[in-house]
This record gives C-alpha cells, sequence and structure tokens, in this order.
C-alpha cells in the first residue's frame, strides 16, 4: 500500500520548538525564555478580555477593521496597508509563500530568528545566511550575497535571538542598494524596547517604496503573547496578495478587542519599557561580573555565553537556573550551544537569576 507522499523539500525541516513552560516539582515558576512581557497585561486589557467573551459565538470580523484602524490612527499609517495574522508568524509565513518557491533564495542574518528559516524553506526556498560581526547584522554581507535567485531579505531589528540593532543609517542603504523586485521584511517585534536616540520607524520606507514589509507584533511589550496577534504594514499590492492567501479568521474576536484596548493603554508600555530599560543595564553588568560574555541587546532579553574562564557549560547553568525554577532559554536551535538567552524578568525574578548563578559559581 502506497502512503500519501508531502512535499520533498519538508522533509528536513525541524518543526520549530518554543521555550519550555513548566518544570515538574517545581511551583513558583519564573519563565525567562521566550520573550514576554513578565508583567502580562494591564488592567484595561483585563477588563477588555472579560467583556469579549460575550462575542465568542460568532465569527470574528475578517477584515480586522477596528483593530486597524485603532493602528492605522495610532501610528498615523494608512489603514489600507496593514494586515493583521495570528501573531507576526503568520504573516511572515504568508510572505514567504507567496513570493518564494522552488528555485528562489532568501537571505537571513546569520543569527536569525528561528522562524525565518522555516517559513523560507516551507516554501521550497534556498536560506542564505549572511555572516554577522560580532553577532550584528552586516549590511555588506548582506549584499554581497544578492544574485538572480534572490526574492526576498528576512531582517529582525533589532534581532532576535541576539538582542543587536543595527543603525536606521544602514538600514536606509541597504534598500537603496537592493534590487526593486526584492522584498525586504523589515520585523521590529522588538521596536517598543529601542532606546538608541537615532532609531527611528521604517514606516516612510514602506510608503515610498512597493518592495517593504514592516512586521510588528503585541506579543512582547503589549503582553499578549498567548492570543497571538501581529500586523504588517505593507504595500498595498502586497496586502491584496497576502489577503489571498491568508485564512478568513485567523486573528479571532477576542484577540482583536483585546489588542486595541492594549494600543489604548500606553501607560502599560511605558512603564514596562521602563522596567526592562533599568534591568536590562543591570542584568548586563551582574552577568558580566559573573564571567559570561554578554552581548548588548536593544531588546528585552539577554544573549549570553558560559565563556571559557567558567567552569560550568550552558547546559549545566541552564539546569541550575531550571533546578531554582527559573526556565531560561537554551540555544542549541540556533547552533550556539554554549550560549543561553534570558528574558528580563520581574524585579524579583531578575535577582533570583542573579543569587543562583552567584550561588552556583560559589
Ligand atoms: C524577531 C521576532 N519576530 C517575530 C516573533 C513572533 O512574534 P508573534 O508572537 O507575533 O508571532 C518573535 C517572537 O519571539 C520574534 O522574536
Amino acid at each position: 500500500m502506497k502512503n500519501p507522499i508531502p512535499n520533498s523539500y519538508l522533509n528536513n525541516l525541524e518543526p520549530y520548538r518554543g521555550g519550555k513552560s513548566k518544570l515538574s516539582g517545581i511551583e513558583t515558576i519564573f519563565k525567562l525564555s521566550s520573550n514576554e512581557n513578565p508583567f502580562g497585561p494591564s488592567e484595561l486589557v483585563i477588563d477588555a478580555y472579560n467583556k469579549a467573551i460575550n462575542d465568542i459565538t460568532i465569527y470574528p470580523d475578517p477584515l480586522n477593521d477596528e483593530l486597524i484602524n485603532k493602528i492605522s490612527d495610532f501610528y498615523s499609517i494608512d489603514s489600507k496597508g496593514i494586515l493583521c495574522g495570528c501573531g507576526s508568524d503568520e504573516i511572515l509565513h504568508l510572505l514567504a509563500r507567496a513570493y518564494l518557491s522552488g528555485n528562489d533564495e532568501a537571505i537571513v542574518s546569520e543569527n536569525c530568528f528561528a522562524v525565518y528559516p522555516l517559513a523560507i524553506k516551507a516554501s521550497g526556498a534556498r536560506v542564505i545566511r549572511a555572516k554577522e560581526i560580532n553577532f550584528k547584522t552586516q549590511i555588506q554581507s548582506i549584499l554581497g550575497l544578492i544574485n538572480n535567485a534572490t526574492k526576498m531579505i528576512f531582517l529582525a531589528n533589532p534581532n532576535n535571538p541576539t538582542g543587536t540593532i543595527i543603525s536606521y543609517d544602514e538600514i536606509i542603504e541597504l534598500h537603496s542598494k537592493l534590487p526593486s523586485n526584492i522584498l525586504l521584511v523589515l520585523d521590529e517585534a522588538y521596536a517598543e524596547y529601542v532606546k538608541v536616540e537615532s532609531h527611528k520607524n521604517y514606516f516612510d520606507l514602506v510608503n515610498n517604496n512597493n518592495n517593504v514589509v514592516i512586521t510588528r507584533t503585541f506579543s512582547k511589550v503589549y503582553g499578549l503573547a498567548g492570543l497571538r496577534v501581529g500586523w504588517a504594514y505593507c504595500p498595498k499590492d502586497v496586502v491584496e496578495t497576502l489577503s489571498r492567501l491568508r485564512i478568513p479568521f485567523s486573528v479571532n474576536s477576542t484577540a482583536q478587542k483585546v489588542a486595541v484596548a492594549a494600543l489604548d493603554d500606553q501607560n502599560h508600555v511605558i512603564n514596562s519599557v521602563r522596567h526592562n530599560t533599568d534591568w536590562l543595564s543591570k542584568m548586563e553588568l551582574e552577568l558580566a561580573g559573573l564571567g559570561f560574555s554578554v552581548t548588548p541587546s536593544s531588546c528585552n532579553f539577554l544573549l549570553i555565553e558560559a565563556s571559557s574562564n567558567l567552569d560550568f557549560s550552558a547546559d549545566e547553568v541552564y539546569d541550575f537556573l531550571c533546578s531554582k525554577g527559573i526556565i531560561v532559554r537554551q540555544m542549541h536551535e540556533y547552533n550556539l550551544p554554549n550560549f543561553l538567552r534570558i528574558t528580563i524578568g520581574t524585579g524579583e525574578a531578575n535577582k533570583l537569576v542573579i543569587s543562583s548563578l552567584k550561588e552556583l559559581m560559589k
């Protein structure tokens, strides 16, 4: 008997593995493995969530009108260019499905977000990695890889898992040197956390060109990772193309309503970012003081290496932190086995990370 055969290019795809969220036998857990907001959503958002239960019997608005109009007002961008998805992950996958196939190539930075290679390979195309220096994206190395097969570039700025950022001017230069048929996808999942003074948003790059897409998410600073809402700002042609592909109700009605409320509560965003900025520098100093190599971050997490002067491997550090109820992210799937990625948590969680590491190093 013959079995159905999937597309051959799917054979070598490893499914995405998220950060662990449970530890057996430990009650109080601090999950610092997926860069969520440690404070969760605001009161206002919880109210909106409770009210949204009244609508769960009816299908959601397939056009996401209320949310799109809210995003459009908030960022002063054209509502016709906005597309919402079940997390920005959905939109990244839709982009790859729509613009890549067979012999195409898509360029990513060497240590890019794990979803890009998955989305690219799931379209049958090839992933081309551009060398980084000190975990920083190099636009010259991206430009050097462009050839006739290149159809897309996926770039997170700042980047996950490295936390590094490149300047606005570098992105503008990269775009100015791209052939116009190459789609540049700028993933700004961590935009709200950026504290670099010269940093600006790229909405005008979308307004003025047909080959730039920006993705954003409600999963990080807005504290809604479990509801799955993301969005993209795109040229109109791209919105039309993706609208043909997307399933009609990918953003559920609760998620649509709650995301609107989240945008209305900017105090929560400001407080969350302030906490992050304070703790990011404290954690950087503490971790470096303990002997880890710490990559400077513009996000809500730090990538650290259990460098050779330490007596412990990253796996040993990971296991010890787990024994204390702290879950950080191992980096094996990113091919960085001696690294860990640690989300900035509540003050209590951060202090526990440091005191636990001090105990280990004693
Ligand atoms: C760079 C980057 N892009 C996109 C996402 C996905 O976000 P969402 O929850 O909106 O799918 C993440 C999540 O970790 C991320 O780090």
